[in-house]
Order: C-alpha cells, then sequence, then structure tokens
C-alpha cells in the first residue's frame, strides 16, 4: 500500500520541509522506495531544493514551476508547460517532474495558484480543497507509481494543510523544544484527532512521530524533551532521538549543481548517523503500521 506522508505543524521554522526532503530521500536512497514529493507551500521551500523555479512576472515574489522537460511548445497548444500541484485544485492534470534523484519526482508548487486555490468559500472548501489532494492521491495510477507520497504543509492551519492531513495515512510533527513551538505541538494533535475521528475507524491516521528538531545542549530543550518523553499524551509519539541544531542542515539547503543528500555524506559523519537513526524509526513507525 502507498503510504502519504504529512509534514505538518502552524508554526513556521520547526523543520517542516527539512523533514520532507530527509524523509523523502531516505526512503528512495536508503530504502529504494519510489517517492512522489508534494509541495503545498506557497512559499515553495520544497520545490526549490530538487527544481529550478522561475519568478512569477505576474504575482510579484511568488515562484511558478519550471518548464516541464515533456513539453514540446509546437505539440502542446493547451498547455503552457508548467505543472504544478496547485493544478489539482482547479480540475486539472498534473505531471510530475524527474529530480536529480532516479527514484524521486515532485509535483512542485505555484506560489499564485496556490494561494487562489484557498480563496473559497467555506461552503466550498471541502469539496474543493479539503477532499481534491485525498482523491488524488488515491487514484490507481498515483498509488501504482508510488511507493511512498511526502507532502509538505504550509504554517497554517487553513485548507491547503488539512487537505495535506485529509489525504495522509501517516503524520510527522517537526518541533522546536521552545515554548510556542510547543504549544504549536499540542494545536497539531488537537487537529489530528479531530481528522481521525471524522474518517472511517479503520482509517486513522497514524501519528508516526513527533520529532525534536534544532536540539542544542540547554536545559531548556532538554526539559521540554523529557516533558514530551514522561507526558501520557505525548510519550507514545515524540520520537526518543533528535535532530540537533547543525550548520550543515542549512548548508545542504544550499543547491549547487544539484542537491546533495545528507545520506550521500561520508557514512561516519554525525548529521547523516542521526538522520538514519531518526528515519529509521519514522519509517518503522509508518511501515509496519497497517
Ligand atoms: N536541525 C537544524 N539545524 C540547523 N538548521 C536547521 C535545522 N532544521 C532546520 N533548519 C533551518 O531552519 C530553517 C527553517 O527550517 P524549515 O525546515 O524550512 O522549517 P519549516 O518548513 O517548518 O518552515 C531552514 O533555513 C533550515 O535550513
Ligand atoms: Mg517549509
Amino acid at each position: 500500500m502507498t503510504k502519504v506522508i504529512a509534514n505538518a505543524t502552524n508554526k513556521g521554522g520547526e523543520g517542516k520541509t527539512t523533514m520532507s526532503i530527509m524523509l523523502t530521500e531516505y526512503a528512495a536512497l536508503v530504502m529504494n522506495k519510489k517517492v512522489l514529493a508534494i509541495d503545498l507551500d506557497p512559499q515553495a521551500n520544497f520545490s526549490k531544493y530538487y527544481l529550478n523555479l522561475e519568478y512569477d512576472h505576474v504575482y510579484k515574489g511568488g515562484k511558478v514551476p519550471p518548464l516541464h522537460p515533456e513539453y514540446c511548445p509546437d505539440e502542446d497548444t493547451d498547455w503552457d508547460g508548467r505543472s504544478s500541484i496547485a493544478n489539482i485544485f482547479y480540475g486539472e492534470e498534473v505531471i510530475p517532474y524527474p529530480t536529480s534523484f532516479t527514484n524521486i519526482e515532485i509535483l512542485p508548487a505555484h506560489s499564485y495558484k496556490l494561494q487562489e486555490a484557498e480563496a473559497v468559500t467555506k461552503s466550498e472548501v471541502l469539496d474543493k480543497v479539503h477532499l481534491q489532494l485525498k482523491r488524488f492521491v488515491q487514484l490507481d495510477e498515483v498509488k501504482n507509481e508510488y511507493d511512498l507520497i511526502v507532502i509538505d504543509t504550509p504554517p497554517s492551519k487553513g485548507p491547503l494543510t488539512i487537505a495535506g492531513i485529509k489525504a495522509c495515512t501517516d503524520m510527522v510533527i517537526p518541533s522546536q523544544m521552545e515554548e510556542d513551538s510547543i504549544d504549536g505541538i499540542y494545536g497539531m494533535m488537537q487537529l489530528w484527532k479531530q481528522e481521525t475521528y471524522a474518517r472511517p475507524s479503520e482509517q486513522p491516521i497514524n501519528l508516526a512521530g513527533i520529532l525534536a528538531n534544532r536540539v542544542r545542549e540547554v536545559s531548556l530543550h532538554k526539559n521540554f524533551f523529557e516533558q514530551l518523553k514522561s507526558l501520557d499524551s505525548t510519550k507514545d509519539f515524540i520520537i526518543d532521538k533528535k535532530i540537533k541544531e547543525r550548520v550543515i542542515y542549512g548548508e545542504l539547503r544550499v543547491k549547487e549543481d544539484r542537491p546533495k543528500s545528507v545520506f550521500e555524506l561520508p557514512s561516519s559523519h554525525v548529521a547523516r548517523k542521526e538522520c538514519e537513526s531518526v528515519c529509521t524509526t519514522i519509517m518503522g513507525r509508518i511501515f509496519n503500521h497497517g
């Protein structure tokens, strides 16, 4: 069965995109699975990591996907040559892009179209936004093509994030060990429960992990981590291993001629070891579950 992971927290800067990249690459490079990356965030950071996005000349500050390698301007007269996950919210077809990793394809963000997709009335939001991604990931042609789908979401509890959660089988909540971030965890857990109760009982969302990210050797971080490990509401979900604050994670996001994966670093590298350890736990919880 194709698993669908949503990385979600309503706060920015917690590590959603970092985790989306890490889980995508662990599945593709280490587990040799075929992965589809989906970027629901209008900021397009997940897409930017794998593709050379272009500036939107109409919607300033926005990003658009590059021309698709399969696009032939002479033949494809009814296609502008770009494909984004935003297209599904307009009832249009999508064509995933290849990346420099053979096992990874991506449906990138289109800043303006994603933002516009959210601007529907309350009565339309369920059908036009919330359920569209779920319908897409359940298509036979999608399920047959990919072993895993990794969804990166925007830092909000808005319609796009809800769409990501409704479409997923498994959820990951990355969080810094800081006061406001911890509040964010509880907020996301509420959303997880709410969406799980709304589903048929045989299809709950598996909360595959709350992940402590950007952890430093300070008592504040240690105390929050210990608290999450001891509280009844969180102890079953907190991942025992943490991702520390390391410059290398920022450096890996800077693209040179192609992104280099943390899993291509020497096997003794601390960052690679810590990512392997975290991803092994999360993937174990995902693939050994239901
Ligand atoms: N463990 C870490 N150590 C150092 N920098 C990190 C770490 N995790 C994330 N970052 C950096 O913090 C910023 C925000 O992370 P990101 O994953 O983009 O968060 P989000 O998607 O939740 O907004 C990025 O610049 C990223 O490179
Ligand atoms: Mg992000």
